[in-house]
């Protein structure tokens, strides 16, 4: 059965997030309450479609069986380097596709893929026809309320809408808002009433500054026609966002110490940089006395025997 017709409402995702909903901090999350859903990072059709980059996009494409159930993301413009990557997902164990037409970053809009799909509304049809024609696979949208003004929505999303994706998540933002103001929490009855009127059978996934399972279900009862949140960067105040449980300090650095340990193993058959890593770090040293003073000198660390040492001192 298609996944998302399987989730009961109101479902709880974990936004993906590039540089951090990666094979690893997936685990961790899972560890601490797992959402109901997971995506992948994005990832690039063209780079699945080249010859030099289809071993790095297999990479980020890489699941565990704790991931399950979980949709591969992807980007681009090429329609068939989307049919290409599509072909090959269900094999790899996904629930799902989704297409990213909301990402903002200037390298993605440049090369045509993300929200710049909001600017060519043709060609993301054509990117959404040709994914589904190459898969059995659900395929979903992830978007932007619009490129400039909010108001873009009334005409962005019947056009997505007319197409019948499997699920639509809508980042109640559009792509010049960035992050930098509130989710336009106002436009959600009539995101509601556009699905309702044009495609009632897809799954509706509302996004943007839902802090946790308890803010979801706030929204829910104000929406009750919502069927799923999406949570990003509320997983960084609390790891143990999906669930309603306010993490300990110990709790907190068991999760800091899995997360060591699953990159440790990770790097016995990858190539990876200690530096990124350290982004991770202000997730679990967090709101607990003499958290600053320990992030400072987790920060200032160069290898994970580093960072393992000051927090063996710490004991
Ligand atoms: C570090 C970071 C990386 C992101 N990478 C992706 C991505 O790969 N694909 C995507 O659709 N959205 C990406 N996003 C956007 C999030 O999925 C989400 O839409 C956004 O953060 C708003 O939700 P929030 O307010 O719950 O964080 C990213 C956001 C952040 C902060």
């Amino acid at each position: 059965m298609n996944i998302w017709n399987k989730l009961e409402k109101p479902f709880l995702i974990l936004a993906p997030m590039e540089g951090v909903t990666d094979v690893i901090f997936r685990q961790v999350v899972a560890k601490a309450g797992r959402p109901d859903l997971f995506f992948t990072e994005f990832t690039n059709v063209s780079s699945y479609a080249s010859e030099k980059g289809r071993a790095n996009a297999l990479e980020r494409l890489e699941i565990v069986p704790t991931d399950k159930p979980i949709i591969a993301q992807i980007w681009g413009k090429n329609p068939e380097h989307f049919a290409e990557t599509v072909k090959a997902l269900s094999s790899l164990g996904f629930a799902g596709v989704d297409l990213n037409f909301g990402c903002p970053d200037k390298n993605v809009n440049r090369a045509g893929g993300g929200a710049a799909m909001i600017k060519t509304p043709d060609l993301a049809v054509e990117c959404l026809r040709e994914a589904r024609k190459n898969t059995d696979l659900p395929v979903s949208v992830k978007t932007r309320l619009g490129w400039k003004d909010p108001e873009e929505f009334k005409t962005w999303l019947p056009i997505l809408l007319k197409e019948h994706p499997a699920a639509l998540t809508v980042h109640l933002r559009t792509k010049k808002e960035m992050s930098k103001v509130p989710a336009h929490y106002e436009i959600i009855p009539e995101i509601v009433k556009l699905r309702a009127e044009l495609s009632p059978e897809t799954k509706l996934i509302i996004n943007g500054d839902i802090k946790d399972k308890a803010h979801a279900l706030e929204l829910y009862e104000k929406y009750p026609e919502i069927d799923g949140f999406m949570i990003g960067r509320g997983v960084f105040s609390n790891p143990y966002c999906f669930t309603n449980h306010i993490p300990s300090r110990d709790e907190l650095m068991e999760l800091l110490d899995l997360h060591l340990d699953l990159y440790e193993e990770y790097s016995k058959n990858h190539r990876v940089s200690y530096e990124p890593l350290k982004h991770f770090y202000k997730i679990y040293i967090n709101n607990f006395p003499g958290a600053s003073d320990l992030r400072a000198k987790l920060m200032e660390t160069h290898s994970i025997e580093e960072a393992r040492a000051v927090l063996e001192n710490l004991c």
